[in-house]
């Protein structure tokens, strides 16, 4: 049985949202429905898991008030299976239930409900919750719409040049990956994982035929290629999360002996972010074909890391950073270990006076 119209997300502007209402006892659908729209919500009420499940995808509410007892598919499986389809792992589900002990809050919580309204509610909680929880996945939607935009302008980069094509996905992972083992707040990871992926989103402004050019550039080439970052910047500046990764965008070319670009900063005046991202970025270039270099093994990448430790990388981050490149790969097994051995071995005896400035360039030409 169906109460109230069939609405699409889109047909609830102006509205307080869409709740879809799954109760199999008909004095309290009735109740919720005439509650609900009295605040001002679009009601769609289902008295059975298989009907409630089918409207989810025919309503696409923004919120599901959930009977746990229902007779066939019970809230409990239903709420599982909701939550293993990738377009409602942010929709909201509140369960209604009679039964408040632990174990079933905690079966919940574990089958993915977000709260529990417990019967018989309290009209003012319930609406109050419902309220809680249509406010986070509104600020949840936001970061999917950012998240949307950010992916947008990275494939629009790496559209320029194939052979970068998901240059910036695996930056982020690895990135993300190198963040986690220095405890970054979770803040500065996603600050760290956005800054990888929009890293070189400046080079949108550099010409293609300089970004594919397979033979060494000339001066004036390498002006424009040196722009990229303060290019890339000025792009991601209406970007609300800006303030967190701009600095990491500007600064990805910096190098810890201050002989990098735009700023020459050097050290720790380098942002962490940018610090991370330079060297990830580095690797990926080393280890992958470019136009003006064929890709290289991954021993021979972590040798040219090592060598760059201290001139052109944190040395500290090049350590970490070596220590879990080998241990993705397999050469290092996953309990911690003192890899010092391993890093020392690939940190060569060079003194600046044996390492040409800029050698590292070749590395990454952007
Ligand atoms: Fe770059």
């Amino acid at each position: 049985m169906t109460q109230g119209s069939g609405t699409s997300l889109a047909a609830t502007q102006g509205s307080a949202g869409t709740v879809l209402v799954i109760e199999d006892d008909a004095a309290n659908r009735a109740l919720l429905t005439h509650l609900l729209r009295s605040e001002g919500f679009r009601v769609e009420a289902h008295e059975n898991g298989e009907s409630g499940l089918a409207a989810v995808e025919s309503v696409n509410p923004d919120l599901v008030l959930l009977d746990v007892g229902l007779p066939g598919l019970d809230g409990l499986e239903l709420t599982r299976r909701l939550r293993m389809d990738p377009r409602y792992v942010t929709l909201p589900i509140l369960l209604l239930t009679g039964r408040t002990l632990p174990s079933d809050v905690v079966d919940g919580l574990n089958a993915g409900a977000d709260d529990f309204i417990t019967k018989p509610f309290s009209q003012p909680e319930l609406i109050a919750r419902i309220r809680s929880a249509l406010r986070l996945r509104r600020a949840l939607v936001g970061m999917e719409a950012a998240h949307s935009v950010v992916t947008a302008l990275a494939n629009a980069v790496e559209a320029k040049d194939a052979q970068t094509e998901h240059h910036c996905e695996r930056l982020a992972l690895l990135a993300g990956r190198l963040g986690r083992r220095l405890n970054l707040a979770p803040a500065e990871l996603d600050a760290v994982t956005y800054g990888a992926l929009l890293h070189d989103v400046g080079k949108i402004g550099v010409p293609d035929s300089i970004l594919t050019k397979s033979g060494p550039l000339d001066e004036d080439e390498w002006e424009l290629v040196r722009r990229h970052p303060e290019i890339g910047e000025r792009i991601c500046a209406p970007l609300r999360s800006f303030g967190a990764f701009g600095p990491i965008i500007r600064h990805h070319h910096e190098r810890w002996d201050g002989l990098g670009y735009p700023a020459r900063l050097r050290g720790e005046q380098i942002p962490v972010g940018a610090r991370i991202v330079g060297l990830v970025d580095s690797f990926d270039a080393i280890t992958h074909d470019r136009p003006y270099r064929a890709a290289r093994s991954l021993e021979q990448a972590l040798d040219e890391l090592g060598r760059g430790a201290g001139f052109q990388f944190d040395p500290e981050l090049t350590r970490v950073f070596i220590d879990e490149i080998a241990r993705m790969s397999g050469q290092l097994p996953d309990p911690p270990l003192d890899t010092f051995a391993l890093f020392a071995r690939r940190l060569r005896p060079v003194g600046p006076g044996l390492l040409a400035v800029g050698s590292f360039a070749t590395a990454s030409r952007g």
